[in-house]
């Protein structure tokens, strides 16, 4: 039986595009996704984009006996596991949530895991980590912290990995700090998709261009960064896809190993510096208006990509130009019925 990986959450946003990296770098791809925040139809696209439709398991990762019968009725060599919550307010309010879905939704896939004998194992954690950065570029070896149960819920979980992979031989493990995933596979096909009102820029400032919202409120422009908005690390969701496929490879090559990098570009831009760049890629306008500092928001944070470079030999490649481009290429399809 030629083996799979098994890709937890691969309906969703980052997910899906590992899927079309994972299928087109000629792997088997099996994904397990209870479509809580994903559609089915995402399905469709990836076989239209690949030519492969993924086999796909409609279940929670916190059903130990679904997580049982995926690994005995398909041959896992290795887990990527995107599944979980992700929004920081939302888990300001339903804290539990947070912590069952992230935290104990990892720890019973890792034991489905150990009883199957799968030891390869790729985290999306996220630069959440760092908290306030006192360093920058930020490097692997700042010091975390948490101020939500979200982030908390990533920090606990990196911590399950090393815990893990001190107690026993033989696990493969990438825990892997996204910076700020935008953009869109550029077909257009597939992207992110947010129910209700966006909470991260990029998807909110592709509603107000096309007219589905008045204007961006931008959160203060009175930090310490050059033109006094938030200044963060996009990355383009493709970039990230192929970083997930070079730290699977890397993994892959290990007897035993556990590492932790950063997934960025190591460049930094201002909220207004994303404005501009879609207005550009749209040929739209995009209203904003200064409003207050959003809680528990940092000035400015970026990668350092120094690692991901020496370790995975990887390199994010594309710019905002593109990360718009495809968003907005992404933004104008859906409106297309298929
Ligand atoms: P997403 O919500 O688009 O995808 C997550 C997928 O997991 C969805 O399809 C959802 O239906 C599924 N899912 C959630 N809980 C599940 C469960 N219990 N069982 C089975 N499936 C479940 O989110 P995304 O942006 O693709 O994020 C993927 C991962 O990357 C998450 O772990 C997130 O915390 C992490 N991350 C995301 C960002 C970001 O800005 N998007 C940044 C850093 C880290
Ligand atoms: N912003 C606005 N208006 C909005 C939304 C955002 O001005 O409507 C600003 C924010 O203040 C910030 C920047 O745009 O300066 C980016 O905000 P996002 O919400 O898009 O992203 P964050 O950096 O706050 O957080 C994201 C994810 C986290 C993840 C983090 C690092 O939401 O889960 O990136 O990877 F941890």
């Amino acid at each position: 039986m030629n083996t799979s990986i098994l890709v937890t959450g691969g309906a969703g946003f980052i997910g899906s595009h590992a899927t079309v990296v994972l299928q087109q770098a000629g792997y088997q791809v099996v994904i397990l996704d209870n479509l809580c925040n994903s559609a089915r139809s995402v399905l469709d696209r990836i076989e239209r984009i690949t030519g492969t439709p993924p086999t796909f398991i409609q279940g929670d990762i916190r059903d130990a006996q679904t997580l049982d019968g995926v690994f005995a009725s398909h041959s896992i060599s290795a887990v990527m596991h995107f599944a979980g919550l992700k929004a920081v307010g939302e888990s300001t309010q339903v804290p539990l949530s947070y912590y069952d879905n992230n935290i104990n939704g990892s720890v019973q896939l890792l034991s489905a895991m150990q009883r199957a004998d799968v030891r390869t194992f790729i985290f999306s954690s996220s630069a959440t980590v760092y908290g306030e950065p006192s360093i920058l570029p930020i490097p692997e070896h700042h010091s975390r912290s948490a101020t939500n149960p979200y982030g908390h819920t990533k920090l606990v979980v990196e911590d399950i990995l090393e815990n893990l992979y001190n107690s026993e031989p033989g696990w493969r493990i990438a825990r892997l700090r996204y910076f700020n995933p935008v953009g869109a596979h550029p077909s257009g096909l597939i992207g992110e998709a947010p129910q209700g009102v966006p909470n991260n820029l990029m998807p909110y400032v592709a509603q107000v261009a096309t007219g589905q919202r008045e204007k961006l409120h931008v959160f203060g422009n009175d930090y310490d960064t050059p033109d006094g908005t938030g200044v963060r690390d996009y990355i383009h969701v493709m970039d990230l896809a192929e970083g997930h496929l070079a730290a699977l490879r890397y993994c892959e090559a290990a007897q035993q190993d556990m590492l932790t990098v950063n997934l960025g570009t190591g460049e930094g831009y201002s909220v207004l510096d994303m404005v501009r760049a879609f207005e550009a890629a749209s040929g739209r306008p995009v209203a904003y208006e200064i409003t207050g500092r959003r809680a528990g928001d940092i000035a400015s944070c970026w990668a350092d990509t120094t690692f991901a470079e020496q370790k995975l030999g990887w390199k994010a490649g594309k710019g905002i130009k593109e990360m718009c481009e495809d968003a907005w290429r992404w933004e104008m399809r859906q409106s297309v019925k298929d």
